[in-house]
């Protein structure tokens, strides 16, 4: 499969890194003390509050860019500036965190670990920033307080009574990191057993028997039995939501991390390779994996630097042999998309990926036309984190 593809040089990622650390530095003056919305408009991000479930992957690239800045500067002392400018730009974003979480402003969902991961684990991993660790506690606890003993999960949205609201969402096995933090930081087991009772939920009930995903799944609310799977951003309740099977693959592989149980490496290659042989010629899915060429669909690049970073962790655990065949999909998909969606000219836009796809309205599908083949916050900070992870053994935020 795809064995002539061509893979992602060590220079090409400088490069791709270079660009986007220079790109985030020249988006400062406008979002230091605003964030990036969660999609660009004509290729263009708005500044916005603090608030949606996306402006971490913003602080995000601020902290990918201070540390490939600062390994530059260590380099090369002729190289000047950058990482004292974007740590300062991370810290004031920090302090928006903690004064969000603090005030428990639209706070009120599962997507703590997408808003505080990336910021503010990131921030004191990287500087030790105390306010960054307390942010980042306060959201793990409010993260807990979504958890449904019954059912042995995490409610994605909405009021915790409501009975059409009693549902996971794959999404979430990427804010569950967040809760593993809490506990190693406090001491508490609290949140990690909150977390692992989820994944397990998760996993046994979003993944279909063709290895295909779920993007939400219902579960009863008196007995907590599973009820059935739907979906909400993917095109039909039958289809494949590309970035639906993307956040599977990763959090497989986080699951595995952090559980170290065996059977999820298992649940990875499956679901890697579903999503792998649902991909187009370019190796950059379309929105839905019903979806293939020829076919008038937007694509969604953001899901191929998810799968990417997914499959960049995983292979820390696999046999040489294995591993190396995981890395050359990963490399690939990465090439193509430093080819052919990356932003090349600051001028095209202020984003760093094309081509991405928030949320497309179908027949079937309950949610809004947004942000459509356009580049989104998220699918900035997944392609700088892979970029990152081929670059260097990288200490993730996650
Ligand atoms: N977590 C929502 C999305 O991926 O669009």
């Amino acid at each position: 499969m795809y064995k002539d593809m061509p893979v992602i040089s060590d220079e090409e990622v400088e490069q791709a890194l270079w660009f986007s650390m220079e790109q985030v530095v020249r988006n400062l003056p406008e979002f230091t003390h605003k964030f990036q919305n969660a999609y660009s408009e004509n290729g263009f991000y708005q500044p916005i509050e603090n608030q949606e479930w996306t402006t971490g992957f913003w602080t995000g690239e601020i902290w990918l860019a201070y540390e490939y800045a600062k390994e530059k500067e260590a380099r090369d002392q002729a190289i000047s500036g950058n990482s004292e400018i974007l740590k300062k730009a991370g810290e004031i974003q920090v302090a928006s965190f903690l004064n969000r979480i603090e005030k428990k402003i639209d706070v009120d969902h599962h997507d703590m670990g997408f808003l505080y991961s990336p910021s503010c684990v990131a921030a004191y991993k990287l500087t030790g920033n105390t306010d960054a660790r307390r942010a980042a506690i306060l959201a793990a606890d409010q993260l807990i307080t979504r958890y449904h003993p019954v059912g042995e999960f995490i409610q994605a949205w909405g009021p915790m009574d409501a009975p059409e609201n009693y549902r996971l969402i794959i999404d979430c096995l990427l804010n569950l990191p967040l809760l593993y933090w809490a506990s190693e930081e406090t001491g508490d087991d609290k949140y990690r057993q909150i977390a692992e009772k989820h994944i397990h939920t998760a996993i046994r009930n979003v993944i279909r028997e063709d290895y295909s995903t779920w993007h939400t799944f219902f579960f009863d609310r008196k007995t907590g039995a599973p009820d059935h799977g739907a979906t909400w951003q993917g095109y039909r309740d039958g289809s494949a939501w590309a970035r639906g099977q993307a956040w599977g693959i990763y959090g497989c592989a986080l699951a595995y991390k952090y559980t170290k149980r065996e059977e999820y490496i298992e649940v990875f290659r499956h679901v890697t390779q579903y999503f792998l042989e649902h991909l187009p010629a370019d190796m950059v899915p379309f929105w839905d994996l019903e979806f293939t060429d020829g076919e008038e669909q937007p694509r969604d690049s953001s899901s191929a630097s998810i799968a990417a970073c997914g499959i960049l962790e995983m292979i820390k655990s696999m046999e040489e042999k294995e591993a190396a065949v995981y890395e050359k999909y990963a490399r690939q998909m990465m090439k193509s998309l430093y080819d052919f969606y990356a932003v090349k000219e600051p001028e095209a836009s202020n984003g760093l990926v094309l081509h991405s796809t928030y949320s497309n309205h179908s027949p079937y599908n309950g949610c809004n036309h947004c942000g459509v083949d356009e580049c989104n916050s998220w699918g900035d900070y997944y392609y700088m984190e892979a970029m990152m992870r081929l670059h260097k053994e990288w200490i993730m935020y996650w």
